[in-house]
């Protein structure tokens, strides 16, 4: 029995690795059904038809090859004449599928509301067109009235007019081809299923750290390629990995302020890419949650994240970033998920930052004191101030930063009284930070005083150093 037993076991591991082997090698045919073009005007838009095809028309097929695939969200790498893209279907296909079922759903409400017709289907792009036209082509009315549609687009999880507008807006701008009513149906398809390339469009003018969308062709949207995830950069010198840094708590400021704040719900290194050029772009805007803050009732104290809805993870309250005109919570993703010593993610052990060079770690031992101090809210129960020495602890106590420079000792030495009298010199190269008080300190504080002191590291003429 125990035989026919270890014989299933060693027969299902086959059956995975063939399965995960196939995944690897499955090149998807650029055609019509792989597109799904029929499901158009229910598709992103077809702008980039055009030049898919004649790029494989005109030149030969290398030039316009699927080579890998990324995982099994229908996220492929390829290229387009000589430039290296990224194509994305937005959803698994499951996902595709549920939408289109619930679009069926919907018409069949509408064209039949007391539910006597006769069995009738509607293709997806007459069924959004029927839809449309019963919510008068106002869209802020079609995910008030059908929520089930925009369940998982964290683009509109936060109600309001003024961020539907402004999304189209700028779709609008960026896909001048097309009629206003297809134009419209492409909005709406892709705010449902994945609002990350009307995102990316939105914001890429204002801020230009999203990766660059090319265009949509039925259900696939190509991307330029924005380099290797950060995942892929640990290994690099430390000052490069300081550049990378400092674009991180930038791209945190930037996401933060003005009248609509982006706010990042997946910050996982393999969402950012660093380019040839070492600029950090993102790469993943699926889940970002607008918040348009001049909305009326917004609190206007800020929101602090206390990151304490689930222990040793990223967390937050919706409804805490809906209700805000500020809050913190992009600093506790940015800080806590890739810069901290002890990151959520496993993929960047130490993070970002680790293993700094000795001299940094005396000269600078602020530097890994303010990224803690940003990781963790003001009031935490790991945030500790024994005596006037302020330390982190996680949980057991076992994960302390492991820098080694946070240790009591060394930042009585170098920092001072760091609860009331700030810091005082310690080594050639240090940073006068005032008088700053970390024991009670905000994220935003930590992080704009890690900018300046990133900001002279990176001026600063250091030969050998590095
Ligand atoms: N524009 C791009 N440039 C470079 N790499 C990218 C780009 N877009 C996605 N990737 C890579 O593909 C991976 C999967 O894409 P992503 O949109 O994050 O899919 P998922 O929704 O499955 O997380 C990313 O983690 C990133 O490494
Ligand atoms: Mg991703």
């Amino acid at each position: 029995m125990a035989r026919v037993k270890q014989k299933m076991f060693l027969f299902l591991c086959l059956l995975v690795i063939l399965y995960i082997f196939l995944c690897h090698f499955y090149r998807p045919l650029l055609d019509d059904k792989f597109l799904e073009l029929n499901k158009c005007p229910a598709c992103y838009g077809k702008k980039l038809c055009k030049h898919l095809f004649n790029t494989e028309v005109v030149l030969n097929e290398h030039k316009l090859n699927i080579i890998s695939v990324f995982n099994v969200r229908n996220v492929f790498l390829g290229n387009i004449a000589n430039e290296k893209v990224v194509f994305k279907k937005l959803a698994h296909n499951w996902e595709l599928q549920r939408f289109d079922s619930l679009l069926g759903a919907a018409t069949l409400r509408i064209v039949c509301p007391l539910g006597d017709c006769l069995p009738q289907h509607h293709a997806p792009g007459d069924g959004l067109r029927e839809v449309l036209k019963f919510y008068d082509w106002n869209v802020s009315s079609l995910v008030q009235n059908e929520p089930e549609l925009f369940e998982f687009s964290d683009a509109v999880k936060c109600p309001s007019v003024r961020t539907i507008e402004f999304l189209f807006k700028s779709f609008q701008e960026h896909e001048a081809t097309s009629g206003s009513d297809e134009l419209l149906e492409n909005f709406v398809t892709q705010l449902s299923i994945n609002p990350e390339p009307l995102i990316m469009m939105a914001f890429r003018a204002k801020e230009p750290v999203f990766a660059e969308v090319l265009g949509a062709c039925g259900r696939l949207v190509a991307y330029a390629h924005a380099g290797v995830p950060l995942t892929d950069v640990l290994d690099r010198p430390w000052l490069e990995r300081v550049r990378y840094a400092l674009q991180l708590l930038q791209i945190t400021q930037a996401l933060s302020t003005g009248p609509m704040a982006l706010y990042l719900c997946d910050p996982r290194p393999e969402n950012f890419a660093v380019d040839d050029r070492g600029k950090v772009w993102i790469v993943d805007a699926e889940n970002i949650i607008l918040v348009d803050s001049k909305a009326n009732g917004m609190a206007q104290d800020e929101h602090e994240n206390d990151g304490t809805g689930c222990l040793d993870c990223f967390s937050f309250s919706q409804e805490d970033l809906c209700s805000h005109a500020t809050t913190d919570h992009n600093y506790f993703a940015i800080c806590k998920s890739l810069l901290s010593s002890t990151p959520f993610e496993r993929s960047i052990p130490g993070g970002l930052l680790r293993d700094a060079p000795t001299w940094l770690t005396e000269d600078f031992p602020s530097v890994f004191l303010l990224i803690e101090i940003c990781s963790y809210p003001a009031y935490s129960p790991y945030r500790k101030l024994s005596g006037n020495i302020l330390t982190f602890d996680t949980k057991s106590g076992a994960r302390v930063p492991s820098w080694g420079v946070n240790t009591p000792a060394k930042m009585e030495e170098c920092e001072g009284n760091v609860s009331s009298q700030g810091q005082k010199e310690c080594g050639s190269h240090n940073v006068s930070l005032g008088s700053p008080n970390f024991a009670t300190m905000g994220r935003r504080k930590a992080v704009e005083y890690l900018i300046s002191i990133f900001n002279k590291l990176l001026n600063m003429k250091l030969p050998g150093k590095f």
